[in-house]
């Protein structure tokens, strides 16, 4: 059924309000802006008017992995494990990774079917902090929280990042809580003092925190509590 028509059939909408929900960008079909009436609403879509939901569309799922290290945040790769290889589920082509992890970096990895759930997680407008413990080769200097609170110039992508928080914990560790998450962005910013980072786990992610009985390579649906907090 066309979308227009779907909301219309609804009592809360006239034809007129629905034209201008349309025209305002206010409603989101499978987690995606529609402004075409004629788009099409299928038993399984998803549709939302602002944030409500008015038709919940295919069961929401959503899982923490504890990543272990060697193995790829992608769906499929031709070489190396993937993190979907170690989720049992069916129907596994339909989840994503909402906040990728490098090669060897572990801890906490979020897969899900629910694209506006893993938006709101991972859009750097929200800006929920991320926070890494860190392992690097050299000794971590003062100097550096001050300039990771300064934000740092990436010349590749032409921007600075947002203000990071470090929190030194021992000669060569510390816990870094970043706002981002641009393309290793830790291993870069420890990188601009020429310290490589020698392993990096993720803690959190927002309010997320990872289930400490969670062992590397293991993984658990939330619960519906942790699903509300994003
Ligand atoms: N920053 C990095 O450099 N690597 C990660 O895996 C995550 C954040």
């Amino acid at each position: 059924m066309r979308v227009d028509r779907f909301l219309s059939n609804l009592p809360c909408f006239n034809r007129k309000q629905v034209r201008l929900l349309l025209a305002e960008k206010r409603v989101r079909l499978d987690g995606k802006i529609v402004s075409d009436p004629h788009a099409e609403v299928r038993e399984f879509s998803r549709v939302e008017v602002d944030n409500e939901v008015l038709q919940v569309g295919k069961p929401v799922r959503h899982f923490m992995l504890h990543k272990p290290p060697g193995c790829v945040s992608a769906t499929r790769d031709p070489q190396h494990p993937t993190v979907l290889d170690l989720i049992h589920e069916p129907d596994k082509d339909e989840l994503h990774i909402a906040g990728r992890l490098d090669f060897n970096t572990t801890g906490l990895m979020l897969i899900t079917n629910d694209g506006s759930w893993s938006r709101r997680l991972t859009q750097p407008q929200t800006k929920l902090p991320k926070v890494y413990w860190v392992e690097t080769e050299q000794a971590i200097a003062p100097e550096y929280a001050l300039k990771f609170a300064e934000g740092m110039y990436f010349a590749f992508e032409d921007l600075t990042t947002l203000p990071a928080d470090l929190l030194v914990l021992g000669p060569t560790s510390a816990r870094l809580s970043i706002v981002e998450g641009r393309y290793h962005q830790v291993k870069r910013m420890f990188g601009h003092f020429n310290n490589k980072v020698l392993r990096l786990h993720r803690e959190k992610m927002g309010p997320l925190v990872l289930d400490p009985l969670l062992k590397p390579g293991e993984y658990r649906p939330l619960s519906d509590e942790e699903i509300q907090l994003i």
